[in-house]
């Protein structure tokens, strides 16, 4: 076992077989959480990166069958944050130390592209040393081009999975796997920071989904990966699958860490919920990004994914604080700055 993990921190790359040992044996999760903790320090030192989560819609046109804002959950309550209100959020996290934001929704029509673009000059004109990551969905390449024109640095789309077939087990027909990778491509092509991912124990997920999702990954090159466990939601048509794992998610983090060694990878809200210190044992086996919520109180518990979802009661800078005692804690740097990927040469 020491030999595959050893293998794969110099090489960042195994069979599949020598993949599905390393998920499926009783292996020495202490040993590869230390490599990963170890190659992550070699590419970004101690540093733990803040991006303020803005959840600015709960709107959404689709259904996909994991998800509490999905348009059929007649009982999910819908918003829409104001791009005035929006901006606020930026500001007062600005004002605590915050310069990344991530505007977050689901696939809401009345955020035209026309809304979006002006919202993001907006945001860049009036905090220009920020970064803007956009996580809005599936748009057309002309959308994304005219996102990153108008001044946005990122975008979140995770694939969910690289498995066609699991693909069509998670989402009605209505959505297909190959737009959805087309999507992750002219991202990257427009030159987009591009975030892809998965959900861990996913209804139907098999571990050779999971070599596929990293297969796919090699082709891509994502500059973030983020995964978390499935979490049922209910109202939803998979309320009563059972949970993913967190254990799976925090060794699929370092997996993930020696694969992708300068990937920039949160601990996420899913692994919190999961587990009360999920967050920071992704830390410790890997990851290297929190997201403390920045969405009015109002409206949190509005934008509800899965069931018994954290940091839904809490003030911004009460997640805040809390995320930053939860990183000095776990031993590393809570770090403001903007944590852009090394590959990122900024003008
Ligand atoms: N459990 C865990 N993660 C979920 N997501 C959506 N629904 C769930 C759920 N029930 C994840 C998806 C999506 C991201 C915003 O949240 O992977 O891309
Ligand atoms: Fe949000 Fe703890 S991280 S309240």
């Amino acid at each position: 076992m020491y030999n595959i993990i050893d293998r794969l921190f110099l090489e960042h790359d195994i069979s599949d077989s020598d993949i599905s040992s390393l998920l499926m044996d009783k292996i020495d999760t202490i040993y590869l959480f230390s490599k990963a903790d170890e190659v992550r320090k070699l590419y970004y030192g101690n540093d733990v990166y803040i991006r303020g989560l803005i959840e600015i819609s709960s709107f959404c046109k689709n259904n996909c069958f994991y998800c509490g804002i999905r348009a059929g959950n007649m009982n999910a309550e819908r918003y829409r944050l104001s791009s005035e209100e929006i901006i606020q959020c930026c500001i007062k996290g600005y004002d605590m130390g915050i310069r990344t934001f991530v505007l977050q929704g689901g696939e809401d029509p009345a955020f035209t592209d026309e809304i979006i673009c002006r919202l993001v000059s907006d945001i860049k004109r009036i905090i220009p040393d920020c970064a803007v990551t956009l996580s809005l969905g599936e748009k057309s390449y002309e959308s994304y081009l005219s996102f990153r024109k108008a001044g946005a640095d990122r975008y979140l789309l995770r694939h969910e999975t690289a498995d066609d077939l699991h693909y069509h087990k998670l989402h009605p027909d209505t959505m297909n796997p190959a737009n959805r990778k087309k999507c992750l491509f002219n991202l990257k092509k427009i030159g987009f920071q591009t975030g892809a991912g998965f959900m861990v124990g996913s209804p139907y997920q098999t571990v050779e989904h999971i070599i596929s999702d990293i297969r796919f990954l090699q082709k891509l090159r994502p500059e973030m990966i983020g995964i978390g466990p499935f979490i049922h939601c209910r109202n939803t048509p998979f309320e009563n699958y059972d949970n993913g794992s967190t254990e799976l998610c925090l060794r699929l983090i370092a997996i993930l860490r020696l694969f992708f060694p300068d990937a920039l990878i949160p601990a996420t809200t899913a692994l919190g919920t999961a587990s009360p210190d999920g967050r920071e044992r992704g830390l410790k086996a890997g990851a290297n990004v929190v997201m403390p919520n920045l969405s009015p109180v109002n409206v949190r518990k509005k934008y509800i994914l899965y069931d018994d979802k954290i940091c839904t009661g809490e003030e911004s800078a009460e997640c805040l604080d809390c995320l930053k005692r939860r990183i000095e804690s776990a031993g590393y740097t809570f770090s403001f700055s903007r944590g852009d990927h090394n590959n990122i040469k900024r003008e």
